[in-house]
């Protein structure tokens, strides 16, 4: 595949993952070797540097490993001549398990975030949620927001989750609301007590969100995270094994600014962002239909285009939609045929087409060679 005379060619983290899962080494679990593994890696005169953070404690990486990595490497790629690897194990963080062990019947994890709080985060979480559903998806949703849940509320959910005791630990058995599958500390504490948890618990929280919670088998798990870029998100951010992040962000400057900074975040964990979504794009009045850009306009495709991402479309604002928050009843399930839901609707199927894509790694980074 590599022509050594001057035709480019591209080489990119899935080609790689590809040739290391190449090896033939008994004592190393391949399953582990996913895109997020990869920490970085460039080539630069003919020298490969890579570095990759396994899911495994650093003491149970096979000895032989390195060895056996750069010779398939360099069997598939005779036009590298030098290679820097650098391994580690990840034994600091026990939740960055491999996704498969922390959530072994979930294809799919998307978080859903926000620079900014108010921008409609979870509104948007909980319709994509349902429309998912509502296309025939096996969806759950987690409200990540541990000092704001608002999921209950919006799906009209209350009561506790049973809890049960399996072989091993006890389980809780997520609530179903509107055909999906959900989880809120909302259902655990009382609405009117202030969860004053450090950053910690909370990602603790998460975790057992993931870990102690029967999901079953799921197309998508969604994550409604909270608002903002700081630790706790970052912590969050690492705690989960995503697979996909959406960027929700209306119009305006002071939002975009936050958006951008939210990217910025997944990308510095590699997690892939399948696209952003603005949210309050315009108002239509209901009474004379006329059109009002109360944010401004087209920044949040400005700003895909500005950082490479998809643009996967905007949702107005509508009282309906608020109302239906409101009211735990999603305009998704109460007014489908509603051009505003259908516009939902659209945005949830590029999402789902954006995420297929991304797991056939086309969204990777492209490295040129020559
Ligand atoms: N497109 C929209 N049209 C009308 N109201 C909206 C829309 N999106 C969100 N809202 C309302 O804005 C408020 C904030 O939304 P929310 O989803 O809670 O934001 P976040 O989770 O980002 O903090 C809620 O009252 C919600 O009902
Ligand atoms: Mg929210």
């Amino acid at each position: 595949m590599f022509n050594k005379r001057k035709t480019m060619t591209d080489i990119t983290k899935s080609d790689l993952l590809a040739a290391l899962k190449k090896i033939d080494e008994t004592d190393f679990n391949k399953d582990v070797l996913i895109l997020n593994t990869i920490k970085k890696f460039d080539i630069i005169d003919h020298t490969l540097n890579l570095h990759l953070s396994l899911p495994i404690a650093e003491d149970k990486i096979p000895t032989q490993l390195k060895e056996k990595f750069e010779s398939v490497l360099k069997k598939e790629y005779p036009a590298i001549k030098k290679i820097n690897l650098k391994i580690e194990g990840r034994t600091g963080h026990s939740s960055e398990t491999k996704s498969d062990s922390v959530l072994p019947g979930v294809k799919n994890t998307i978080a859903i975030a926000s620079g900014k709080g108010g921008v409609g985060k979870s509104t948007v979480a909980v319709n994509l949620a349902v429309s998912l559903a509502k296309d025939g998806a096996a969806v759950g949703l987690i409200d990540a927001d541990i000092y704001g849940p608002s999921i209950p509320l919006m799906l009209g959910i209350s009561g506790k989750p049973r809890i049960y005791q399996d072989a091993n630990s006890m389980k809780m058995v997520p609530l179903e609301s509107y055909g999906i599958k959900v989880m809120s500390i909302g259902l655990l504490v009382d609405d009117s007590a202030p969860i004053i948890w450090r950053g910690p618990m909370a990602s603790g929280a998460v975790k057992q969100f993931m870990s102690d919670v029967e999901w079953g088998n799921l197309d998508y798990l969604i994550f409604d995270l909270p608002p903002g870029t700081g630790d706790i998100q970052l912590t969050l951010v690492q705690t989960i094994p995503l697979t996909s992040a959406v960027i929700i962000t209306t119009p305006q400057e002071v939002s975009l600014i936050d958006a951008r900074k939210a990217l910025k975040m997944f990308q510095r964990v590699n997690v892939p962002v399948a696209g952003i979504i603005e949210n309050m794009s315009y108002f239509i009045a209901p009474d004379t239909k006329k059109h009002y850009d109360i944010f401004g306009v087209g920044g949040g495709s400005k700003l895909a285009a500005e950082l490479g991402v998809p643009f996967l479309g905007g949702i107005p604002i509508d009282p309906r939609i608020r109302i239906g928050g409101d009211k735990g009843v999603p305009i998704i399930f109460d007014m489908p045929d509603d051009e505003h839901a259908k516009i939902i609707v659209d945005i949830s199927r590029s999402l789902a087409a954006q995420i297929a894509l991304n797991r056939n790694s086309s969204h990777d980074i492209k490295i040129i060679l020559d």
